[in-house]
């Protein structure tokens, strides 16, 4: 075991890594952005871009980390490659920035599980005024950044893994139970069509495809060297192609499921009217809490409050991986103790979240000045915009770097320990396609798309 901590067993690591990978993006993310993408032909493109983009994503970034034990930055000035330590120094950076505005709505859904178990099923109706209410949510959030804190300063088998083995099975059994219920509501079907039967006119929409790309990334935690530092706590003889494949059929399954929840109750709620269904952050803010108080006030309390309750520890475990990040960084670089850079991070992104905090309606300025091509003004949105773009762009370079400068035959030597078949296996040969032609080429292309459409209304897919 090195000294900078291992993760006690296989096990450990997949739920650590399962646990950063599940989170807000699955159960709040996905379902806003499948509505903002059209369906289901955002849902089948999500499905295809997970399996053959970000897996070999993955694989290469738990690799690069187990090959040198380092944070995203060191890992590349480990490999002799210095220059491309601009990788880590990326990922750090968009760590940051996601976590300032994360950690936002990870205090809303904490916030809602004292909503619902003080009964109030109304918030749901009243998003915006609670999401303006700054005292509240404000002290939310910092009960939220002091947890994460908490366990990061714990290290990261002591806190991760432990929190990871109870909840996420809890999870899942509370999103399968909702899925059952859902689709006994009147117009569950208009929902599951809407989500199932993919329109394929919208195959070749720039938001269809560029945001399940982006979903995607954001989904698996790829692109910004978080799992690079996951597996910098790996040990050598596990095997990285099994962990990685289940870490993504776990996080797609979740998010996948979660789908499944949500729109037979949109569609509850709308009537079966699917036209008029709208994405956006609110989404499962604004539709649960009805949903809930149709099963009765007692019933409902506890479903309400259970379900908001365990979103916010599937957001913990993510908000944990995504301090560890720029933690890990310190730690190893600047040889700070773990519990001082713990502080100094988690102060430097709690004030740069203060915008993300201030702009969902506190803050007229923050809410509505970044009038962006997708028809949001308000700072969060903005954040996310740019740090899901830098994900793909972190993605892109990852895998350019492991082809083209590393080279295949480096990344295969390390995925050869715990996997002593590799090289005669056809993972092999699909994961060096990918990584050397299929994902620099699709991320690439779509990188461009993105930003062009993103940021200056540009849409070259017509
Ligand atoms: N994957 C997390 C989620 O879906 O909620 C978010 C995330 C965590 C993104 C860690 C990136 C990351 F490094």
């Amino acid at each position: 075991m090195s000294s900078r901590g291992n993760f006690s067993s296989r096990i450990g690591f997949i739920l650590a890594a399962a646990g950063s990978a599940v989170g807000l993006g699955n159960i709040w993310k996905f379902p806003f952005e499948v509505a903002d993408g059209g369906g289901a032909a955002f849902v089948l493109i999500y499905l295809i871009f997970a399996f053959i983009l970000c897996f070999p994503v993955m694989v290469t970034e738990v690799a690069i980390g187990r090959k040198t034990e380092k944070n995203p930055i060191g890992a590349f000035n480990d490999l002799g490659f210095k220059k491309w330590n601009i990788i880590g120094k990326l990922g750090i950076l968009c760590g940051v920035l996601i976590l300032s505005f994360y950690n936002v709505v990870a205090g809303w859904a904490f916030g809602y599980f004292i909503e619902m178990i003080a009964g109030n099923f109304g918030v749901g109706k009243v998003f915006g005024s609670f999401t303006s209410d700054i005292i509240k949510v404000g002290g939310y959030a910092i009960v939220f950044m002091f947890a994460t804190a908490f366990i990061v300063s714990r290290g990261v088998s002591g806190g991760i893994e432990k929190l990871a083995k109870i909840l996420m099975p809890t999870l899942i059994i509370m999103i399968l139970s909702l899925v059952v219920y859902s689709f006994t509501l009147p117009n569950a079907l208009e929902g599951v069509k809407y989500y199932l039967v993919p329109d394929l006119s919208k195959l070749t929409n720039v938001n269809t495809i560029g945001g399940a790309l982006r979903q995607a990334f954001f989904s698996l935690s790829l692109g910004m060297g978080a799992l690079i530092t996951y597996g910098s706590y790996l040990s050598k003889s596990e095997n990285i192609i099994s962990s990685s494949a289940l870490i993504t059929l776990f996080d797609v399954g979740i998010a996948f499921i979660a789908g499944l929840m949500m729109f037979p109750l949109v569609a509850y709620n709308l009537g079966g009217e699917m036209n008029d269904v709208q994405g956006g952050a609110g989404l499962i803010f604004v539709t649960l809490p009805g949903v809930f108080e149709t099963l009765g006030s007692t019933l409902g309390v506890v479903v309400g409050g259970f379900f908001f309750l365990l979103l916010s520890f599937a957001a913990l475990t993510s908000t944990v991986s995504l301090l560890e990040v720029p933690v890990s960084y310190v730690v190893d670089e600047y040889k700070v103790r773990r519990s001082r850079a713990v502080v100094i991070m988690s102060l430097v992104i709690f004030i740069i979240g203060i915008p993300s905090l201030i702009g969902n309606g506190y803050s007229d300025f923050f809410s509505n000045a970044f009038a962006l091509p997708g028809g949001s003004s308000d700072f969060m949105t903005l954040v996310g915009y740019i740090t899901d773009v830098l994900l793909m762009f972190g993605g892109f370079l990852i895998v350019s770097f492991a082809a083209y400068v590393w080279k295949k035959e480096n990344l295969a030597i390390e995925i050869s320990q715990g996997y002593p078949g590799f090289k005669e296996s056809f993972v092999k040969k699909f994961l060096d396609f990918s990584i050397s032609y299929l994902c620099p080429v699709v991320l690439g292309v779509l990188f461009i798309i993105v930003v062009l459409n993103n940021f200056f209304g540009i849409n070259l897919l017509g």
